[in-house]
C-alpha cells in the first residue's frame, strides 16, 4: 500500500511471498490499529504545528475520480455518504466543498478522528459527522447509507497479522449492514486486482462500473497499479423481509 500519487510503490504491497494464507498477504504493521494510532498522532501534531493535513492516500486524483463518478451518475447532494476509515478526513472536506450535505466519516483511530475534526473546523465546514468506530465491530446503528467509500481501508485490513481472512469476511458483513439495497460501494485498492475484488465482494454485491486508473507496463507486462471499482448492493431475499 502506498500513499501519494496512484501507483507509487504499490507493487511492494502486492507481494505475497512468505504469506501463509493462500489468498492473503504478508502480515504487516499497516494492518494494526497501533500503527494507525501512531501515524495519526504524528500527523495531528504536524497539523497543529504547521497546518499540514498529511497524506492523501492514492493522491488528489483518487478523490477527483470518485467525485467525477458521483457527478456523472447525478448522485443527489443530500445522499448519505459514509467514508470507511476516513483517516485525515480530507475526502470528507472535498465532498462537503462539492456540496454533499449528509456525510459521515468513521475511523477506529481516535487521533484520525481528532485530526479530521481539526481539519474540518479549519476549513470552516460544519454538518460533517465524525465517529470513532471499528468497522469490523460496529457499536452504533450505522445503516441505510446510499454510498460507502473505501480508499485504502480494506487494503489495510487485509494486512492484519491476526486472521486477516476472517477480518475480510467481517468487512463484507459490515458493509452489507451499513449500505442500503441498491446503494453503491466505491473502493480504491492497490493490494487487490479487479478480479480479486470481484471475488471478495461476490456475496451480496455486483460490479456496477470499473473506474479508469493509470496503467503501468514493465518487463513486457502491463496492468493497473490501482483498482477502483463501483459495486452495487444486490437485493436479496433477506432484504425483502426487513
Ligand atoms: C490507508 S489509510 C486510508 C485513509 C483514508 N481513507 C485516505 O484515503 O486517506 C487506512 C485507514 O483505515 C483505517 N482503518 C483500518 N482498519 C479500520 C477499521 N477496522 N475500522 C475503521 N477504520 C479502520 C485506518 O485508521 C486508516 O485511517
Amino acid at each position: 500500500m502506498s500513499a501519494g500519487a496512484d501507483g507509487g510503490g504499490a507493487a511492494a504491497a502486492r507481494s505475497r511471498e512468505g504469506s501463509s494464507a493462500k489468498d492473503g498477504f504478508v502480515p504487516s504493521a499497516l494492518g494494526t490499529r497501533e500503527h494507525w494510532d501512531a501515524v495519526y498522532e504524528r500527523e495531528l501534531q504536524t497539523f497543529q504545528e504547521y497546518g499540514d493535513t498529511g497524506e492523501i492516500w492514492f493522491g488528489e486524483e483518487s478523490m477527483n475520480r470518485l467525485i467525477k463518478w458521483m457527478q456523472k451518475h447525478k448522485i443527489p447532494l443530500d445522499a448519505s455518504v459514509l467514508d470507511i476509515g476516513t483517516g485525515n478526513g480530507v475526502f470528507l472536506v472535498e465532498l462537503a466543498k462539492f456540496g454533499f450535505s449528509n456525510i459521515t466519516g468513521i475511523d477506529y483511530s481516535p487521533s484520525a478522528i481528532q485530526l479530521s475534526g481539526n481539519i474540518i473546523e479549519k476549513e470552516g465546514l460544519s454538518n460533517i459527522n465524525l465517529k470513532v468506530e471499528d468497522f469490523l465491530n460496529l457499536s452504533t446503528k450505522l445503516s441505510g447509507f446510499h454510498i460507502c467509500i473505501d480508499k485504502g481501508t480494506f487494503d489495510a485490513i487485509s494486512l492484519n497479522p491476526d486472521n486477516a481472512v476472517e477480518k475480510r469476511k467481517q468487512y463484507v458483513k459490515s458493509l452489507s449492514s451499513v449500505l442500503r439495497v441498491k446503494g453503491f460501494f466505491l473502493i480504491t485498492s492497490c493490494n487487490w486486482t479487479k478480479e480479486e475484488l470481484l471475488n471478495e465482494f461476490s456475496e451480496g454485491f455486483e460490479l456496477f462500473e470499473e473506474l479508469p486508473t493509470p496503467k503501468f507496463s514493465f518487463g513486457g507486462r502491463s496492468g493497473n497499479s490501482v483498482a477502483a471499482l463501483v459495486f452495487q448492493k444486490r437485493e436479496t431475499s433477506w432484504d425483502n423481509f426487513r
